[in-house]
């Protein structure tokens, strides 16, 4: 079967950065989006069909994770946006979500240490309330510790939902207007760019969204309203950098308008 060839556990340790430079794709300077966001869909089904259960489709994500990191390193990509769990994923059984947050948990403080020398800085974006608090000191603790890496910011985005997003901005802008810190007269676009989760990210170029499904659920639709799509049919314990580097020649075939009309 098609999925044979993929030997999940020989990518335990992904190769770091720049180990094999003769691999990675020559993109012409300047045309590599500089924030990509990967919507990572598919583990449950890639375990489903190898008679695993779903959470052992997480673990085999792991690496893949770490692999796509280095690809985006390489790639020049300067911030990376990783949906990890949304709001709606609280739907779930008990026993997968619990499995999700322990997990997360053990993830970053694992491999805080790898991302650390790759010149990561973490980031998060997400609502506090529900999330354990296990998984919000183990951001903390990784953010904090990789506060001066400057290769590339990862956003960890976890009970991240981009509607309780944009709601969160609007009741801080709600607040600010009560306190009379900023006059109430005019909500701008810019204002509420000013109150997301992190306001210093730039808007998202690139959406990957893994697994063969065309849907963004609710990730990033304020940063990603003029990013262009890219819809990929593995699954995502089946990626890694490779699958990157394709999306990203994708995207610079693309001819971005942002509602103007290009200059012959
Ligand atoms: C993505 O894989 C991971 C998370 C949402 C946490 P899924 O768990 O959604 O896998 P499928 O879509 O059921 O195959
Ligand atoms: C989106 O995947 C969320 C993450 C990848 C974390 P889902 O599998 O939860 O999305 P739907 O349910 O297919 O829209
Ligand atoms: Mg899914």
């Amino acid at each position: 079967m098609a999925f044979e060839h993929v030997d999940y556990k020989s990518l335990d340790v992904p190769d770091a950065p720049f180990a094999h430079p003769e691999r990675i794709p020559s993109f012409p300077k300047g045309t590599v989006p500089k924030h990509v966001g990967i919507i990572m869909d598919g583990n449950g089904r890639w375990a489903q069909q190898r008679g695993l259960i779903r959470t052992e489709g997480h673990q085999a994500a792991e690496p893949v994770v770490f692999d796509t990191i280095a690809g985006a390193i390489e790639a020049g990509v300067r911030y990376l946006s990783l949906y990890t769990f949304s709001t709606e994923n609280w739907k779930r059984s008990p026993q997968e979500v619990r499995f999700l947050m322990g997990f997360s948990r053990d993830i970053i403080r694992r491999r805080v240490a790898q991302m650390d020398e790759w010149g990561v800085r973490v980031r998060w974006a997400g609502r506090r309330p529900r999330l354990w608090k296990s998984v919000i000191t183990e951001l903390e603790s990784a953010m904090e510790r990789t506060k001066h890496n400057s290769v590339i910011d990862v956003v960890f985005c976890i009970n991240y939902g981009g509607r309780a997003e944009i709601a969160d901005a609007a009741a801080s802008i709600a607040k600010q207007i009560r306190d009379g810190k900023i006059s109430g007269d005019r909500v701008t676009e810019r204002m509420i760019a000013d109150h997301l989760y992190n306001p210093d990210i730039p808007d998202c170029d690139l959406v990957i969204r893994t697994s063969g499904e065309q849907r963004t659920s609710n990730f990033l639709p304020w940063q990603a309203a003029y990013a262009e799509l890219d819809f990929v049919p593995e699954l995502f314990p089946e990626c890694g950098r490779e699958v990157l580097w394709r999306s990203i020649e994708h995207y610079v075939q693309r001819d971005r308008r942002f509602g103007g009309v290009k200059a012959k």
